[in-house]
């Protein structure tokens, strides 16, 4: 029997929504697309993709004739089989999740002549979809159903991770929901756990925060390399050899960022605070890396004295490489200890658009004009462009020669070889001093 093709509303239109819907549009499924903001949706309808997902525009464009765009909720509560709620849950001041979005949304709902399901595709904390069925029952819409279908796509892969997920989650407090749900995703191989609303909710954070506390982890392991003279690359292959560790977010570096981890693992430990549990491992989780995008400032101090004056060229400003999205980047607060330090701030990145992240510091077009008279040059986003970064133009560009590595990015051999002093991350044997004499200023010993 062939899937049977439904109508999906989408309803807000950023990351995940997008690739919800060019994916469910791919599989055969009719999409309409609701977002609040004007210009977003004026855009989509032009055939402009306003954020940058690596094969996104191309699938849009392939499966236009199944979607359409709207800022019209009636446009969707008419047609739609199903509405994914996919809108923002940035933190709070407190850490909690912001619901306020997907709340919009849920008193947006009007009362359907069809049996129509809302499924939560945002994150958001353990509980919500008993008091969103709550909220639904109290407005006399007991006939829509309610499901908790979780993403787990990373952005810059986002739609190979829709396509070839480990796991598809579907919670429901109706089982047969959850299967219409479910069966949204056929032609997609991977398996579905199907369970109760609270545990699906709880997949999704849990398993964010466990990624991140494995960062923390290794970068705690980078660190104490430093120390004892162990190289972490070396140790975290030897460990994730082992199949009950798994290779996977063993990569120590400057710590993680983007708009996921960083307010999940936060929100995970709020939710279990106010509800009288105390959850010290993620407060060490969280406090490991903030501490990890400070330590670049101690390297380079360790060469260069204090940074006052002192002119750092930031290389890369997105979270991971292959996105446009600063969200809780690492250059943001390295860029402003950088400034509060009295450093002169160079940028460079192919893609983010910084506006009012970084106020202060000079964005530059290329690597070569923000390495141009810098003092260091700090890798934090690990570019493609960046892996040459250790040649003779970049050097003689310098006034002086340092590179700190955020990303253990380049050969260490290669960088020495080129006359570079260099930094990275937990890999001692490989910190060197530059072969020619520091032509800073009020370098330290070491
Ligand atoms: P985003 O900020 O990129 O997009 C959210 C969209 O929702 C925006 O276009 C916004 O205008 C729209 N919106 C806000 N209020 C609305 C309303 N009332 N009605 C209609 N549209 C509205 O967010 P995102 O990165 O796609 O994340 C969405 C959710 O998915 C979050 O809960 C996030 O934690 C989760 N998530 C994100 C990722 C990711 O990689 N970005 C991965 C998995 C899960
Ligand atoms: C992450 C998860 O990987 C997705 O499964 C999840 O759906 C998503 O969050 C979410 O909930 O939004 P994403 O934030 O896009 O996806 O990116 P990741 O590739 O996971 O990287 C997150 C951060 O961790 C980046 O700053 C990255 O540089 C850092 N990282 C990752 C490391 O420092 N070391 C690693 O080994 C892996």
């Amino acid at each position: 029997m062939s899937p049977k093709n439904e109508t999906i509303g989408i309803i807000g239109a950023g990351w995940v929504g997008l690739v919800t819907a060019a994916c469910f549009a791919e599989l055969g499924h009719r999409v309409i697309v609701l977002d609040v903001a004007p210009e977003r949706i004026e855009q989509l309808k032009a055939g402009k993709v306003p954020i940058y997902e690596p094969g996104l525009t191309e699938l849009l464009e392939r499966n236009k004739e199944r979607l359409s765009y709207t800022l019209e909720i009636t446009d969707l509560t008419d047609d739609a089989d199903f509405f994914f709620i996919c809108v923002g849950t940035p933190p709070t001041y407190a850490g909690d999740a912001d619901l306020s979005a997907v709340w919009a949304v849920i008193e947006k709902l009007p009362a359907l002549e069809q049996r129509a399901i809302v499924v939560m595709k945002s994150t958001v904390p353990a509980g919500t979809g008993e008091k969103v069925r709550a909220a639904l029952d109290a407005r006399g819409l007991e006939h829509l159903g309610y499901a908790s279908n979780p993403e787990f796509l990373a952005e810059g892969r986002a739609i190979d991770d829709f396509v070839h997920p480990d796991r598809i989650v579907v919670g429901s407090l109706e089982p047969a929901d959850g299967e219409r749900v479910g069966a949204l995703y056929a032609g997609i191989d991977a398996p579905i756990v199907y369970c109760d609303v609270p545990s699906a909710e709880m997949i999704k954070l849990a398993s964010n925060a466990f990624l991140a506390t494995r960062i923390s982890f290794i970068n705690e392991i980078a660190n104490v390399c430093e120390v004892t003279g162990a190289d972490v690359e070396q140790v975290a292959e030897g460990m994730g050899l082992d199949r009950r560790i798994g290779p996977h977010f063993l990569h120590a570096g400057i710590g993680y960022g983007g708009s996921c981890f960083p307010k999940d693992v936060t929100a995970l430990k709020q939710l279990a605070g106010n509800s009288g549990y105390h959850f010290q491992l993620l407060s060490s989780v969280i406090e490991v890396n903030e501490l990890q995008k400070r330590r670049v400032i101690g390297k380079l101090e360790k060469h260069l004295g204090s940074l006052a004056g002192k002119t750092v060229a930031i290389l890369g400003l997105t979270f991971k490489p292959d996105t446009n999205d600063m969200r809780e980047a690492a250059s943001i607060v390295l860029g402003s200890r950088l400034l509060a330090e009295g450093a002169v701030v160079r940028a460079w990145d192919p893609l983010a658009e910084p506006d009012s992240y970084l106020r202060g510091a000079t964005i530059c077009d290329s690597v070569l004009e923000a390495v141009t008279g810098a003092d260091a040059a700090v890798i934090v986003t690990e570019w493609k462009e960046l892996r040459e970064l250790a040649s003779e133009t970049v050097r003689s560009a310098m006034r002086n020669p340092l590179i700190v590595d955020g990303r253990n990015l380049l050969d260490p051999d290669q960088v020495s070889a080129a006359g570079f002093a260099y930094e990275c991350v937990g890999r001692p044997g490989h910190c060197s001093s530059a072969s020619g004499p520091s032509r800073a200023s009020e370098p330290q010993a070491e």
